[in-house]
């Protein structure tokens, strides 16, 4: 193969530049452009990072820069918009997990890709957990018989709502964790969800002066009757070795797993100020090559695109897990349980 796949990155931010490395560490696939709504912010990461161009205004980049695909990394609720900019120029997208905060944004992106006949896969990637896939290839088999209830536990530290994320007031917890946990659930039940009842709460991070609720815990309904728990807070103590605090348990009629993949004790690190268990599962890097689940689903996009293969994840899964995500927000703020509305 000579020519390589050409990238283009929407969002010069902490994820955005993860794109890049990935993109730019592939033999068939180079980052030909960034682009940044924040003056300055996409120049200066396309120096650091040897990218030829780059743009404040996407559908410039899109028009000009030769990009075969796009990679939509701007804060959970500016997907919609770069993604349907790109669709309507004929590019394939990566877009960043969630695929969409609203119900209106997740119809119209879906009508936008399919319009265009473009392909797109959406990076919920704790599919490619090694924890998580080898659990689900075990359920595949059927060693667990048929399934009957989950739980999964996805939790982060404070600090990524008070320090990592200057956008979390206009996101939530359940956007930015509980979308990787119904993908999970959903993926495992190999089924949608019909109904869900959630009770939330908050204060603890209002106080610090973020605006977003605490934490969730929600029980889910499939439509063939599986039932499932799930908890998503960004309220665990700060100095918790890991920023993730996730649980997983799949039980049915012949067999049971359970997962505790964010106490992996694979290495402890001490020093004179602290304790901490660097991550060698999620992103790392071997000799400068970026490696870890979330950079494989990232690859994957890039595979799938060179090869023709189909993507792990569809359009529809994740459009699904969005609407499901709403009706999840309604109960909690209604008291009420809701169904999914698809
Ligand atoms: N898959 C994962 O493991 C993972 C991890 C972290 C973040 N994410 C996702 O990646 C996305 C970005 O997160 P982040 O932590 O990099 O955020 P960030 O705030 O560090 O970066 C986002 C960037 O997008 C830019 N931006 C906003 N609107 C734009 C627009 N309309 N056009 C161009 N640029 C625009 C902002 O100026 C900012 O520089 C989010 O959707 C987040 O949920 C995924």
């Amino acid at each position: 193969m000579n020519t390589k796949l050409k990238m283009a990155i929407v969002g010069a931010g902490i994820w955005g530049e993860n794109h890049a490395k990935i993109y730019n560490a592939h033999p068939f696939c180079e980052v030909v452009a960034v682009c940044d709504e924040k003056p300055g912010r996409a120049a200066s990461m396309a120096k650091k990072m040897g990218i030829p161009r780059s743009y404040e205004n996407y559908e410039d980049m899109f028009r000009e820069s030769g990009c075969d695909a796009a990679a939509i990394v701007t804060p959970d609720f500016a997907h919609a918009k770069a993604a349907i900019a790109a669709a309507n120029q004929k590019k394939h997208i990566l877009v960043e997990k969630p695929l969409a905060t609203t119900r209106e944004d997740v119809f119209a992106m879906v009508e936008a890709f399919e319009k265009n006949h473009v392909r797109v896969m959406v990076d919920l990637h704790n599919r490619w957990s090694p924890a998580f896939n080898v659990a689900h290839q075990s359920v595949e088999k059927g060693e667990l018989g048929n399934l009957y209830s989950g739980y999964m536990r996805l939790n982060d530290a404070k600090w990524v709502a008070t320090d990592m994320l200057p956008w979390a007031a206009q996101s939530s917890i359940l956007w930015f964790l509980g979308s990787h946990s119904l993908d999970t659930l959903r993926w495992f039940f190999n089924d949608d969800v019909a109904r869900v009842y959630s009770v939330s709460r908050e204060g603890l991070l209002k106080g610090l002066g973020v605006d977003t609720v605490d934490t969730y815990l929600t029980t889910l309904e499939f439509k063939k009757g599986g039932i499932a728990q799930m908890e998503n807070g960004w309220i665990t103590p700060n100095a918790n070795p890991c920023v993730n605090d996730i649980k997983f348990n799949i039980l049915g009629d012949k067999g049971m797993i359970s997962l505790d993949v964010s106490n992996h004790n694979l290495i402890q690190k001490y020093t004179d100020e602290k304790v901490t268990v660097p991550d060698v599962v999620v992103q790392h890097s071997i000799f400068d090559v970026p490696k870890g689940f979330a950079f494989e689903s990232i690859r994957s996009f890039v595979d799938c695109i060179l090869s023709g293969g189909e993507f792990k994840v569809s359009v529809e899964d994740a459009a699904n897990a969005s609407l499901t995500i709403l009706a999840i927000m309604e109960s909690a703020e209604t008291g009420m349980p809701v169904e999914v509305r698809y």
